[in-house]
């Protein structure tokens, strides 16, 4: 009796010499899940009206609700998705099908490029997790409107009808629409969805990159394809680094290599990690300023939302790569351990309920400063979603399967 327990100390003892101790997560998921319940119950009573989507906070702190039309409605919805994905919870189903709904109309929307955030968001998560028809048919519709926006002869999806004296804006958050049209091509066997996307990623590759894999915020195009002008919108300056502009690039070619397979476009995601993460203006947390060369930094606000769009990104980026995954790996814990603390997190009760704050959504026109930002509440759920996946499954086709 002796001998064998003797024999099972040593066994137990050698396995635990040889053997690496398991990583441990560094967020208490279930934790931060919890609270964000309470959090979005509470923001559920403040919005009995579903024609008023949660979007942020006004200077003094009121609600700031926008209508179905703006790109943002999707996100509540979504986000309500995640809850009910992680929870299992009846409330949060019923909760994420009002709300999902409640931008049903927007698939007839053509006057915008933005149907990917507010439809795929809500309808493709919740198809995803319920395989609801009703939400299916709602994306089918909605991807022939947002392809109508898509010229041949220009090549790209026209993301504004106007901006400044050019008559074709492309914004490189149009790269977010993409995931959208995909599915609806594989779903419906449409290959002109599918081609698409790759005209648009390819011309998007070759005009909004800098030298040094940057982008550019908007590109705006002549009639025949012919780049007229590159500017900026919400950044700093023209050429300066603006950081959600960086994340929607991260996120969205990532989701290229994803759909396709091809080299290029994994690429240009690693190159676009390059840039954020080598960046000497990135602080220590990786939360990124709003803009890479804003005037005056460290004084200067910082954007959680492009933080948790880079997180979400890099986790499934993770996936693709061998030398750079522990790098994207880690930076993606450490954003998220960044945000799950105050004073990126919100606590029960403070700030219209949302989950994070410190985001920035459009500096120069004096707009969503420092403020909680539905999208950022949306990103930031996903990622913990992933993260918890990761370290339950060790890869993320769980969460993936749209
Ligand atoms: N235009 C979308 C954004 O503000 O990121």
């Amino acid at each position: 009796m002796k001998f064998a327990t003797a024999i099972c100390l040593y066994v137990l003892l050698s396995l635990a010499i040889t053997r690496p101790a398991k990583a441990q997560p560094k967020i208490d998921v279930p934790a931060q899940i919890k609270l964000a319940e309470a959090q979005y119950l509470r923001m559920l009573e403040a919005h009995p009206d579903l024609t008023k989507t949660p979007q942020s906070l006004n200077p003094d702190g009121s609600q700031r609700d926008m209508p179905t039309s703006w790109w943002c409605s999707g996100f509540f919805g979504g986000s309500l998705w995640f809850l009910y994905e992680y929870t299992g919870s009846q409330q949060w189903k019923e909760a994420a099908h009002k709300w999902t709904m409640a931008v049903e109309k927007e698939k007839f929307n053509k006057g915008t490029h933005d149907l990917g955030f507010m439809l795929f968001c809500p309808f493709g998560n919740g198809y995803r997790l319920t395989k609801n028809e009703q939400y299916k048919n709602v994306l089918v519709t909605g991807a022939q409107s947002l392809a109508s926006r898509f010229d041949p002869a220009v090549g790209v999806i026209k993301s504004w009808n106007k901006f400044e004296q050019y008559n074709y804006p492309v914004i490189v958050d149009n790269m977010m629409n993409l995931e959208f049209l995909f599915w609806v091509a594989r779903q419906t066997k449409d290959k002109r969805l599918y081609d698409i996307c790759i005209k648009h990623a390819d011309a998007t590759l070759k005009n909004h990159f800098r030298p040094d894999n940057s982008s550019y915020h908007v590109v705006c195009y002549d009639p025949t394809g012919k780049v007229e002008a590159k500017l900026t919108h919400q950044g700093y300056a023209d050429e300066s680094p603006w950081a959600r502009g960086q994340a929607w690039g991260l996120y969205g070619y990532t989701v290229m290599y994803r759909e396709t397979k091809q080299k290029k476009y994994l690429d240009q995601a690693k190159k676009i990690a390059a840039f954020i993460l080598q960046h000497p203006n990135l602080p220590a947390d990786k939360i990124p300023y709003w803009d890479f060369n804003a005037p005056g930094i460290p004084n200067q606000e910082r954007d959680a939302s492009a933080a948790a769009i880079m997180a979400s990104a890099l986790l499934e980026l993770a996936g693709y790569v061998k030398k750079e995954k522990q790098t994207y790996l880690q930076t993606a814990e450490q954003i998220l351990v960044a945000l799950s603390v105050p004073n990126y997190r919100l606590q029960l009760g403070e700030k219209g309920n949302f989950l994070l704050q410190h985001s920035v959504g459009n500096k120069p026109a004096k707009s969503e400063i420092d403020v909680p930002i539905i999208y950022a509440d949306y990103y930031y759920l996903e990622a913990l979603i992933r993260y918890d996946q990761l370290f339950k499954n060790g890869n993320l086709s769980a969460v993936l399967q749209f």
